[in-house]
């Protein structure tokens, strides 16, 4: 195990609390990319107390525990995002490369501004640079499954992040 429940959920209320702060007076828009951010998302959500949106959008790149290289956009979000200030919510920034094309993809909208929240972040795996606004932890370049991230489809549902053993 690499992260205890508790340890996670203390830490998504520290960037909740902080998002609220830097937000004050605005009504900002969460982008939630779906499928791991949801667990992410409804707990950071819970502490954001200030008025927002959530819209969903929905990405495709990994298939096992290699990434493919290629991403696309499955779902869209559903609004108009012209002006409105965004805070894209990610469960994880490995290569970047998704949230790279998904930073691209959403200026195409003309927002406000962009910001981006994510669970966790692999500084190793990273490749060129990608702003991150608001990290949880940062961890070692390893497989992890847990807390909405899955190995092919399975371990989203446990409520603590593992990192998975190779075999
Ligand atoms: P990137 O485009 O390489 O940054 O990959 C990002 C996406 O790959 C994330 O949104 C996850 O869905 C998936 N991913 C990357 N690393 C892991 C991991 O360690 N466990 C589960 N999913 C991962
Ligand atoms: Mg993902």
């Amino acid at each position: 195990m690499l992260f205890s429940n508790e340890q996670i959920e203390r830490r998504i209320a520290e960037l909740g609390y902080k998002i609220g702060e830097d937000y004050r007076g605005l009504h900002p828009v969460f982008i939630i990319v779906l499928n791991g951010a949801f667990m992410f998302a409804a707990s950071l959500l819970k502490s954001v107390r200030i008025p927002c949106e959530a819209n969903f959008i929905k990405l495709s790149s990994y298939s096992g525990m290699q990434s493919t290289g290629e991403v696309s956009v499955m779902l869209e979000s559903e609004k108009n995002l012209a002006g409105r200030d965004l805070i894209i919510v990610e469960d994880i920034v490995d290569t970047g490369r998704s949230m790279r094309f998904l930073i691209d993809s959403l200026t195409i909208e003309r927002p406000r501004s962009i910001r981006v929240a994510t669970l966790l972040f692999k500084p190793g795996a990273v490749i060129g640079h990608v702003h991150l606004d608001y990290v949880g932890f940062e961890i070692e370049n390893r497989f992890v499954v847990g807390y909405g991230l899955d190995y092919d489809g399975l371990g989203r549902n446990y409520p603590d992040i593992y990192v998975r053993s190779e075999g």
